[in-house]
């Protein structure tokens, strides 16, 4: 079973209690860590962590974490702002890092954390669970097969009739968040269609991004507000509640639509889908999928059986495993980079008015 990790929760809000904190309370159940601190700026929200579920001590400074010799590990759940800070003070206390998603705010700070991981060789995974999604993974395996032929075209949904959350607060604060839509919602999409394509090599990007119905936050009206408990009226809002845009990568077209809100209604649009010569696949976000083809000369579609579990565990205890066992998962900063500077190129295109090369 080897050595019990000790194990920090930097950030006690939602992540950290729908994910972190209970997959690691299953891991030290099952004798592969121990939970030693949960920690928030905000005390009570560490402590009412503690007591919820029973482990670790309640401290307001990460840098007690961190500086604490017996500890192995940490996650990162705080707002996108303190991610670079916070990642890089640990590796550098030589503590490996779970980050949630966006990497960071921006491309810049991204390479940042990656220049630290490259330097001290601490682990470095980002929050990209859906690489741990079974649907996803039975598709990147049929893809590698070539059970749909040469994809040209894939194509990515992440909207919303109205939902932009927390309203005013840190996720529609530019300063906090590095964006809106794009970089809370896009960012788990296109890292589907990137890996489940093979991780292939971006040539151009090019967007819009739009502020536009939350800009006016007192006459905003919502069918659903996430984090509405961070809502301030008074607030900021200067980020993309919608974006659209178009991905040329050495493979297949990427296009894209995303939006927190738009005036359109309820309705089924979250998904992707890989169209190829000899099959398509739709995969609805968070669900099944379907393969659509052709057989015997008539048109016919199937559901692929694939293992499904809880992808959150899996992703924290396959970043448990790895720091024993030193295996580079998908979810390492140095894969999945490319997304943040392909939303870099998004946001860049987007305000030059122009489409955006990589060169390298
Ligand atoms: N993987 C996913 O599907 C998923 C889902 C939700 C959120 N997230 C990501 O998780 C992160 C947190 O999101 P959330 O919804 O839990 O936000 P949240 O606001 O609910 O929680 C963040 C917590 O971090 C604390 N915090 C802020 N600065 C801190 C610091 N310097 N030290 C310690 N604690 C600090 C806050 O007080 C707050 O309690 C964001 O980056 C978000 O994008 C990922």
């Amino acid at each position: 079973m080897g050595k019990i990790l000790n194990i920090g929760v930097i950030g006690c809000g939602t992540i950290a209690n729908s994910a972190h904190i209970p997959n690691y309370k299953r891991l030290q159940e099952e004798g592969k860590v121990k939970i030693k601190y949960l920690c928030d700026i905000i005390l009570e929200r560490a402590e009412e962590a503690v007591k919820k579920w029973g482990v670790g001590v309640a401290v307001k400074d990460y840098k007690d974490v961190i500086n604490d010799p017996e500890i192995d590990a940490v996650s990162v759940c705080t707002p996108n702002k303190m991610h670079r800070f916070i990642s890089i003070d640990a590796m550098r206390a030589g503590k490996h890092v779970l980050c949630e998603k966006p990497i960071a705010r921006n491309y810049q700070e991204a390479l940042d954390m990656q220049k630290v991981q490259h330097e001290t060789g601490m682990t470095l995974n980002i929050g990209v669970v859906n690489r741990f999604n079974g649907a996803v993974n039975k598709i990147r395996e049929i893809i590698a097969a070539g059970d749909l032929g040469e994809i040209y075209q894939t194509n990515v949904s992440f909207r919303a009739h109205r939902s932009i959350p927390g309203l005013g607060g840190d996720f529609t604060t530019k300063e906090i968040a590095g964006g809106g839509v794009l970089i809370d919602w896009g960012v788990h999409y296109l890292d589907i269609a990137m890996y489940c394509l093979g991780d292939p090599k971006t040539k151009t990007v090019s967007g819009v991004a739009y502020s536009k119905l939350g800009v006016d936050m007192k006459n905003y009206v919502y069918e659903g507000m996430w984090a509405e408990d961070k809502k301030d009226l008074n607030g900021t809002y200067d980020v993309d509640d919608y974006v659209t845009g178009f991905i040329r990568t050495e493979g297949s077209s990427i296009t894209f639509n995303g939006a927190w809100a738009q005036n359109i209604g309820s309705g089924s649009y979250s998904y992707v889908q890989f169209l190829g010569t000899k099959a398509g696949i739709h995969l609805q976000y968070g669900g099944d999928f379907d393969v659509y083809t052709t057989k015997d000369g008539k048109l016919y579609s199937y559901r692929p059986e694939y293992t499904s579990g809880d992808m959150f565990y899996k992703e924290i205890s396959d970043f448990v495993d790895c720091i024993k066992t030193g295996k580079k998962l998908p979810s390492h900063i140095d894969t999945v980079i490319v997304t943040a500077k392909m939303m870099q190129g998004i946001y860049d295109s987007s305000e030059q008015n122009r489409e955006i090369v990589f060169e390298d």
